[in-house]
């Protein structure tokens, strides 16, 4: 999601990289990169799972109060270490070893591609059989989306993606693809809206706007207190050092707050209306809210199906959301990679291979957990996919957030000035780095492990 086409001129061994976004260009990129699969797919089936209404105001209470501050945290500290998560952690802690904490984020952006590109290859599917009308001969779309993952094709489409994605980079024009997000974010945002005027005057519109927007805590079980905080993590992009390594392009005019509050709105907008559309179309045709990773696959078709145009803007939708998820695939796929060129002294073709390589050996197993041949093979009740899902969201990021806090709200002196906020928002948001969010990640943790 950048332009981190560096050739070795842009990168200072003093000052770090010396490329910079524009304003809106920054705003865009960092939009573009927080709204994606997260929003539709896995906002939608995660709250369906935890009972809908509360969670959703618990998600909310995660975006606004660990979240956005996280953010405002990793811009930061990206902007004045002027690299990637390992390098600007050690550099501005001045201890080496901090760098092993920004290593976390590294590995979680390496696992979380394993299956991002699983349900990216799955929107590419369902947009060529929405166009070709083939998705809409049976209605029984669970029965299509069981028969397809059960199938060999999830796994020829994740190619695809990986292929696609390796296109891009090898031709390096990642920063090409990035104007795309220009168009693909808005332009998702206009099939949203009139999507949502479709399913509002669904049957069943009133029960499942009730069901997402009505809280019922009784539904909340802990672990939800957990998801929605992983999920704020990783809807917004954090704790993977992708948001960090954006600050790091960032020009010192640039307000960071007016960024983190754009994409704070725009991710919860994204959400909300995906939220509004899925619901009343799981109540309106008798799909479950609680059944999992499908869920958008199952219901989405629905609502299609019931629209004029169906096949067409059906297509339209799932195109632009496969190249917002492909997008994102860059940006994941350049967080390991940027590590080892620096690291490793490696040219950019030669990390970029290995790692796609690496990244492959172990999404093909992910993918084949997916509702393939593997996914009945269990462990403490999770297949692998489930695994990789649940650890990297729910673990994984909030620790790399934890690190964040700790080094802005404690080690690094110079955050404040930083952030260029002054009075009382400089006073929240430290008190926040400080003492609310790393205290409400580990209060979560601890409770999640059955320590307290
Ligand atoms: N936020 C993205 C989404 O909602 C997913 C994501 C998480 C991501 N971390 C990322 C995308 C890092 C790009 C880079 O779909």
């Amino acid at each position: 999601m950048s332009n981190k086409q560096e050739s070795p001129s842009t990168v200072d061994k003093k000052a770090g990289t010396t490329e910079r976004f524009s304003s809106a260009g920054f705003i865009l990129a960092a939009i573009g990169s927080s709204v994606g699969l997260g929003n539709m797919w896995k906002f939608t089936y995660v709250t369906g799972q935890n009972g809908g209404g509360a969670f959703f105001l618990l998600f909310i209470a995660c975006l606004l109060i660990v979240g956005l501050p996280v953010l405002m945290g990793e811009l930061a500290v990206g902007r004045a270490g002027r690299g990637d998560a390992v390098i600007s952690f050690s550099k501005l802690s001045g201890k080496k070893w901090w760098g092993a904490l920004g290593f976390v984020s590294v590995v979680a952006a390496f696992l979380v591609m394993t299956f991002y590109s699983t349900i990216a290859g799955w929107t590419l599917h369902y947009a060529v059989q929405s166009i070709s009308g083939a998705l809409f001969e049976s209605t029984d779309y669970q029965a299509v989306y069981d028969t397809f993952t059960a199938s060999t094709a999830p796994i020829w489409w994740q190619i695809a993606i990986f292929i696609i994605t390796g296109i891009v980079i090898a031709k390096g024009i990642s920063s090409g693809i990035e104007k795309f997000n220009k168009i693909v974010i808005p332009g998702l945002l206009i099939i949203l809206v009139i999507m949502l005027v479709r399913t509002l005057t669904l049957d069943g519109a009133a029960e499942g706007i009730r069901y997402f927007l009505y809280p019922d805590f009784s539904q909340l079980t802990f672990t939800s207190a957990l998801e929605a905080l992983g999920l704020a993590f990783f809807s917004l992009s954090l704790g993977m050092g992708a948001m960090l390594t954006y600050g790091a392009y960032v020009e010192k005019h640039q307000s960071l707050s007016a960024a983190t509050l754009a994409v704070g709105a725009g991710d919860l907008a994204y959400a909300l209306i995906a939220g509004l559309i899925i619901f009343p179309t799981t109540f309106t045709f008798g799909i479950a809210p609680n059944s999992g990773p499908g869920l958008v696959f199952v219901a989405l078709p629905a609502a299609f199906a019931a629209m004029p145009f169906g096949n067409l803007f059906g297509g339209l939708f799932f195109i632009l959301l496969a190249i917002a998820a492909i997008t994102s695939c860059l940006a994941l796929i350049e967080v390991p990679v940027a590590y080892l060129m620096r690291k490793y002294g490696h040219g950019r073709t030669k990390a970029t291979v290995f790692v796609m390589i690496a990244m492959y050996v172990l999404a093909l197993p992910v993918t084949l957990a997916a509702g393939g041949a593997l996914s009945d093979v269990t462990f403490a009740g999770r297949n692998l996919f489930d695994w990789l899902d649940f650890v990297t969201s729910n673990i994984m990021l909030p620790l790399g957030g934890l690190f964040v806090t700790i080094l802005v709200g404690f080690v690094w002196k110079g955050a404040g000035e930083e952030t260029g906020m002054k009075g009382w928002w400089l006073k929240a948001w430290l008190f926040s780095m400080r003492y609310i969010a790393p205290i409400l990640i580990v209060l979560i943790f601890l409770k999640y492990a059955g320590i307290i």
